[in-house]
């Protein structure tokens, strides 16, 4: 197929990634939280932000029901649409990281091969996989958003862990277990992983 953007030439800007980098005093990356719904990423997510954001990083937190809010509003739940749902998250995510940023991504993103995709978008060691852990049995139980019971009654299709797959990566960065833990446990288990792991830093 003919590539629609073929005569399109890409821009050196002045001010580089490195320019950027140096200004920022942190080193960008994607935490990519991946797992079932209802499995705890968008308040995992939301609770290492507010800890990195003290800390004084620089971050941004894109979230599934929010993106599909917006720019992916146009995209349902098939497998199609949930492929070009996190070819679109990566590509913005991958451009925050250009601009020097920490970003963390809560999608089910239920494909092994998307989230693949995704890591092969940014610089070695910049893609950090977390799977956010819970058994289907405890998701369905939380149902926060009375899905698993639509899902379950057929009101709604293609759900994710019901009639639709979830693959679980096979070598993520972490697992964290929100089954077993706590909100506040798991945060700081992340936070002491990405310290330990010098992707940050407790005075930013
Ligand atoms: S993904 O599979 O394409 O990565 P995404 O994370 O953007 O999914 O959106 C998942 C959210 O959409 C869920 O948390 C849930 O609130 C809502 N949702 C609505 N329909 C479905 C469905 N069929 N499967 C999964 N989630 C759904």
């Amino acid at each position: 197929m003919m590539d629609k953007s073929s005569n399109v030439v890409w821009h050196m800007h002045q001010v580089t990634h490195a320019d950027r980098v140096r200004q920022m005093g942190q080193k960008p990356c994607i935490l990519w939280f991946t797992g079932l719904s209802g499995s705890g990423k968008s308040t995992l997510a939301n609770a290492l932000e507010g800890e990195l954001f003290r800390f004084g990083h620089h971050s941004y937190l894109l979230d599934g029901d929010n993106v599909r809010h917006g720019l992916n509003k146009d995209l349902g739940f098939s497998d199609a649409d949930r492929v070009e749902n996190i070819r679109r998250i990566g590509e913005v995510a991958k451009l925050f990281v250009d601009a020097g940023l920490i970003v963390l991504t809560a999608f089910i993103s239920p494909f092994r091969s998307d989230r693949d995709l995704v890591r092969n978008l940014v610089g070695e060691g910049q893609f950090i996989e977390v799977h956010v852990k819970a058994p289907l049995e405890v998701c369905e139980s939380r149902d926060p958003k009375g899905l698993y019971r639509k899902a379950r009654a057929g009101e709604i299709k293609h759900f994710t862990g019901i009639d639709s797959p979830y693959e679980a990566p096979e070598q993520p960065e972490i697992v964290i277990d929100t089954g077993a833990d706590d909100l506040e446990t798991c945060t700081g288990q992340l936070l002491d992983f990405l310290v330990a792991r010098g992707a940050v830093s407790r005075g930013g």
